[in-house]
């Protein structure tokens, strides 16, 4: 979607105007640019009892080259950005384009600029499809090659809309850096495997001059002896790698910068402890938390941040096999601490142990990992909210904030001695990968996870664990059906969140 702003002028081939409840006439500017009569028409209709501006409401007049949609938005005094974002992203599912791709959304009186912002950021991240592997079947793909982009022009009154312009630039282009973390989340594990994620990074990278991608391949990840990544990914004919991302790799040389990790299984079948069969097509999406490293370091350059930023992905197909890796197995990780194997498909924390200690060695400002790593978060907070651990106060509330601006929710859990003790009591490694019981899956995953954060000197010459959060969007990486801004698949959760905290310190 191509979206710019202007004055109350041109109509467009559809002119939205979203009108708050209560309204009982046109609001001012709302017919600008149309003809005489097709003002009259569109008047008479705003004055009748059809339009009350609830939520959700639409009411169409059909004039010549135009047609004019009225759009509830509900109450003005509850505009959230949430709302706001809602209403554009579904807003766009309600335009077909056999009337035009031009569009027009007329912000007209009572509209803040953060709202007018955000509904367009919604209707910008509602505009994702998934078709490329639709050949034959998708008349919206046929229709979009044929008919190209959506054209959107946000209108507004002049004072606004310098500061309108760039709030959408900046929404556009983080934008891109979501759409890529869901084509990357959707893709099929037999298109999408570590070689091939790294293959796209790099090929990302190429001619960027303040990006650096490297790719640590089969034989790297032995001489470094990652056995983490390699245990997890050695069972498959695609071997695991290690992604690292770096932003302005030269700027803030003698400042910590912050260090995002993703977990990388591009499947998941559970390994040699197989998983039940129904919904495994979904452990595609087990890469997600790499999708979002990566779209956010294409939203971050995207929008021009200036600051250092590091990534990594740890990558690895989990498959059974003749060479993949046993329950009992005991790794030798990339910390020096073993693990012991008591389930082959707790596989997310063995690579994220590789991949945390690896951060840990950047001497981050503070580290934050992206996991879709227990069925258990799922059973806490279902679809609504991604899991957030942290050994740091401040980073734990920074995170919720952003996550909290930006309508993608991180609730925060518990990080507990008990859990640490249950984890690294293992009669034979120094870590187990599995609690004793079922009971607090998702803590004792994160206190699994807490054992592989370095510690690092402070200002008072005190060695404490590097400040770390633990995100696990298990539930929040696809299936969310009240997530307005996604029609389904991959959803890009939290680029958006760690552009903001990021890009706000
Ligand atoms: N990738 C899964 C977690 C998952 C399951 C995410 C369902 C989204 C939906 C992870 O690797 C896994 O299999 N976790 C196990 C851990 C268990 C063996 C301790 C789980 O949650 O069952
Ligand atoms: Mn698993
Ligand atoms: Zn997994």
């Amino acid at each position: 979607m191509d979206a710019t702003v202007g004055k109350f002028e041109e109509t467009g081939d559809i002119l939205i105007i979203p009108v708050f409840k209560g309204v009982e006439k046109a609001p001012n500017n709302t017919t600008t640019g149309l003809s005489r009569g097709a003002s009259i028409a569109v008047k008479a209709a705003a004055a009748s009892e059809a339009l009350t501006g609830k939520r959700g409401e639409l009411l169409h007049v059909w004039t010549k080259g135009c047609m004019v949609v009225f759009y509830g938005v509900g109450k003005s005094s509850t505009q959230t950005h949430k709302a706001a974002r809602d209403a554009g992203a579904k807003c766009l599912t309600k335009l077909s384009k056999n009337h035009g791709t031009d569009v027009v959304v007329r912000f007209t009186s009572g509209w803040k600029l953060e709202a007018m912002a955000a509904f367009a950021e919604g209707m910008i991240l509602r505009d994702y499809a998934f078709d490329k592997y639709q050949n034959q079947s998708s008349s919206t793909k046929k229709n979009k090659a044929e008919k190209g982009p959506w054209k959107l022009t946000c209108q507004a009154s002049s004072r606004h809309l310098e500061k309108l312009s760039d709030a959408i630039e900046r929404r556009a282009a983080i934008a891109t850096g979501v759409h890529l973390a869901r084509d990357l989340g959707n893709e099929p594990a037999n298109k999408l495997y570590p070689e091939e994620y790294g293959i796209r990074a790099l090929a990302w990278a190429k001619g960027k001059d303040n990006v650096e991608v490297d790719v640590w391949d089969y034989e790297r990840l032995h001489s470094e002896k990652m056995e983490g990544v390699i245990a997890v990914g050695k069972g498959s004919i695609h071997k695991p790698c290690m992604v690292f991302f770096r932003l302005n790799p030269r700027a803030q040389s003698d400042e910590k910068v912050p260090c995002i990790v993703g977990k990388g299984i591009t499947f998941d079948t559970g390994g040699i402890s197989l998983k039940a069969g129904a919904k495994m097509d979904e452990m595609k999406f087990d890469m997600h938390g790499s999708a979002t490293v990566f779209g956010l370091f294409q939203g971050l350059h995207a929008t021009g941040y200036e600051g250092r930023v590091n990534g990594i992905t740890c990558m690895a197909e989990n498959m059974p096999s003749a060479e993949a890796y046993r329950p009992g197995d005991v790794i030798d990780t990339y910390s020096g601490k073993t693990i012991e194997v008591l389930n082959t498909d707790a596989e997310g924390r063995n690579v994220l142990a590789d991949g945390l200690w690896k951060a840990g060695e950047l001497n981050p400002s503070y580290i934050i990992d992206l996991a879709t790593l227990t069925g258990a978060c799922v059973v806490a907070l279902g679809h609504e909210a991604s899991g957030l651990w942290s050994n740091d106060d401040g980073l734990r509330e920074r995170i919720q904030q952003a996550g909290e601006s930006e309508d993608e929710i991180a609730w925060p859990m518990p990080l507990m001695p008990a859990f640490e003790k249950e984890m690294t009591g293992s009669k034979i490694a120094d870590v187990r990968n599995l609690g004793t019981a079922r009971w607090g899956g998702a803590n004792t995953a994160a206190a699994f996870l807490k054992q592989f954060v370095q510690e690092c000197e402070g200002e008072d010459g005190e060695m404490s664990q590097i400040p770390w959060a633990h995100l696990d969007i298990a539930g929040t990486a696809w299936g969310a059906k009240t997530n307005a801004t996604v029609a389904h698949g991959a959803t890009g959760v939290h680029v958006r969140t760690l552009h903001r905290l990021i890009t706000s310190n």
